[in-house]
């Protein structure tokens, strides 16, 4: 069997998530769970990076230690997933003890064979980001990633030798020319980091204590990037590398980052891997931010809610629905729960909804429930049929280049076209006249099954309606194998009864 490992970055554990949050897990777990349809093993990796002097700091202001800290708002993180149905197979945590030395042995390795070494370092650090910064690099002399204030630090670090490696990683760049997306991604990283020359980076702090420690020099901490990388292959066992794990699952098909996080991808963490001597992830997505009002969602704005309210209020695959199909992946892409209403008014309860409602209830009421199907085809059928044959090829093709609002709205094309197909047919003209009513078996067959693959289909991205679909419908035919063929579903099934997927909602309740 094929093997997919994907993996979102690890969160910063929050008690405040917001609904951008949420975008990278929504998208990662949409491209799991197709992944998954289609047959490969997947292993699909989320989980929480807790070091830093950040949480220090708060975890000081609440009276308790870090680790206290931490533990006590994982569980947000976790509720979080579960709320938006995240597939996850394994969560890691780095202050797992089996990460932690994962992270002590990796950092010895690269100090022993003389990839860190020892030096002094001054430079202008953002707390929020954990970055450090050049003045070169700074906006209007604040973080260019947050806008907030760099503070100057100088400090005894080690040092990773990036630049040693310049020249392998610009090499396996042109080497391989899918290795960051979009292609916009990899040219900044070349113009803005690789053509100036990277610079060594520090890899650990002496000045808070959050962290893992190095284990030659206890007074150091590991700097949270090397420690957070790495999550990536100590959950799989390394530096065990003839674990089971370990062997299936790397390299990463697959790590997909927000925009602002790619340069840690796609220069730290190659040139890590390349040191290590290990094998090089296959793909690096950076995708872009969900904004608010044109800029970005932001605690001090004040300008966002918990995503549970709005899963809450409208259901988790709306929610869902709206950050995978609303966003051209890659692309900023704005969120505003009046457009997340449309969505839900024009997508889910009116092309959606609407259609297994109104073909299921036809059904009930002109065949007591029972699907038959007396083969009177008609020229008009074809278009319908040919769409639907189509669409598990197209549905794929976007999938493999990540598009996947495109291979949303080809479901939704066709979707519309069996709507378009029943008012063209007018079933309810045909049930009555009794001579008709073997063309009208056939024309609620061949909306049904439409309604069928596209669920099946459907499934990655909204799972939980997928699946009250095929079970209003009865069917034992969801095997993904069973969306090539046109009229796989059951005859003489007992459908059951049609219940309301998405009620519309009325825009001016929620002003
Ligand atoms: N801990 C680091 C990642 C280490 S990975 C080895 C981190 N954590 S984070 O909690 O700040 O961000 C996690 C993910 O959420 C990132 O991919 C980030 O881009 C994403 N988002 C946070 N706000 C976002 C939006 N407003 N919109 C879309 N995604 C954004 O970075």
């Amino acid at each position: 069997m094929k093997k997919f490992y994907i993996t979102t970055p690890i969160y910063y554990p929050s008690a405040d998530f917001h609904i951008g949050h949420c975008y990278t897990t929504i998208i990662a777990d949409a491209i799991a769970r197709y992944k998954r349809l289609t047959g490969y093993d997947v292993f699909f990796q989320t989980g929480t990076d807790e070091h830093g002097e950040k949480i220090e700091k708060k975890a000081m202001e609440a009276g308790v230690t870090p680790k206290e800290f931490v533990d006590k708002i994982i569980e947000n993180s976790k509720d979080l997933w579960k709320s938006l149905d995240i597939s996850y197979d394994y969560f890691i945590r780095t202050t797992d003890k089996k990460h932690e030395e994962a992270v002590q042995k990796i950092f010895k390795k690269l100090y022993d064979q003389g990839d860190i070494y020892k030096g002094e370092y001054k430079g202008l650090y953002c707390v929020p980001c954990e970055s450090f910064w050049t003045d070169s690099q700074l906006v209007d002399g604040k973080c260019p990633d947050c806008g907030r204030e760099v503070k100057e630090v100088s400090e005894e670090s080690y040092f990773f030798k990036l630049s040693k490696y310049q020249d392998r990683l610009v090499k396996f760049y042109d080497d391989n020319p899918n290795f960051i997306l979009p292609l916009s991604r990899k040219n900044e990283m070349i113009n803005n980091f690789i053509k100036p020359g990277l610079e060594d980076l520090c890899v650990s702090r002496t000045s808070f204590k959050w962290g893992i420690p190095v284990s030659f020099d206890e007074k150091h901490v590991v700097y949270v990037w090397i420690d957070a990388l790495s999550n990536y292959i100590t959950s799989l066992g390394y530096p065990d590398e003839s674990s089971e794990e370990f062997k299936k699952y790397w390299p990463a098909d697959l790590h997909l980052v927000g925009k602002e996080i790619v340069r840690f991808h796609t220069i730290i963490w190659p040139i890590m891997l390349m040191a290590l001597d290990l094998p090089l992830p296959h793909q690096v997505f950076g995708h872009g931010w969900l904004i608010i009002d044109g800029g970005k969602i932001s605690k001090s704005l004040g300008n966002y809610k918990d995503p549970r309210e709005y899963i809450n209020s409208y259901g988790v695959d709306a929610v869902r629905y709206y950050a995978l199909r609303e966003v051209p992946f890659g692309s900023d892409g704005n969120f505003s729960e009046e457009a997340l209403i449309s969505r839900i008014n024009t997508d889910l309860a009116n092309i959606l909804g609407n259609l297994v409602n109104r073909t299921i209830s036809m059904i009930h009421k002109y065949f007591d429930g029972t699907l038959i199907n007396n083969d009177k085809t008609e020229d008009i059928d074809r278009d319908l049929v040919d769409s639907v044959l189509d669409l598990k090829n197209k549905v794929e093709d976007k999938m493999n280049g990540l598009k996947i609002n495109e291979a949303i709205i080809e479901i939704m094309e066709v979707l519309k076209k069996c709507n378009k197909y029943i008012d063209d047919t007018t079933p309810w003209i045909l049930a009555k006249d009794e001579t008709k009513k073997e063309r009208l078996s056939t024309v609620l067959y061949n909306i049904l099954e439409s309604v069928r693959i596209c669920a099946i289909l459907l499934s990655p991205f909204i799972p939980t309606t997928s699946s009250k679909i095929l079970n209003q419908i009865n069917t034992k035919k969801v095997s993904y194998d069973s969306t090539a063929n046109f009229g796989a579903l059951e005859l003489g099934i007992l459908l059951n009864k049609p219940e309301i997927l998405f009620a519309r909602i009325d825009m001016d309740s929620k002003k």
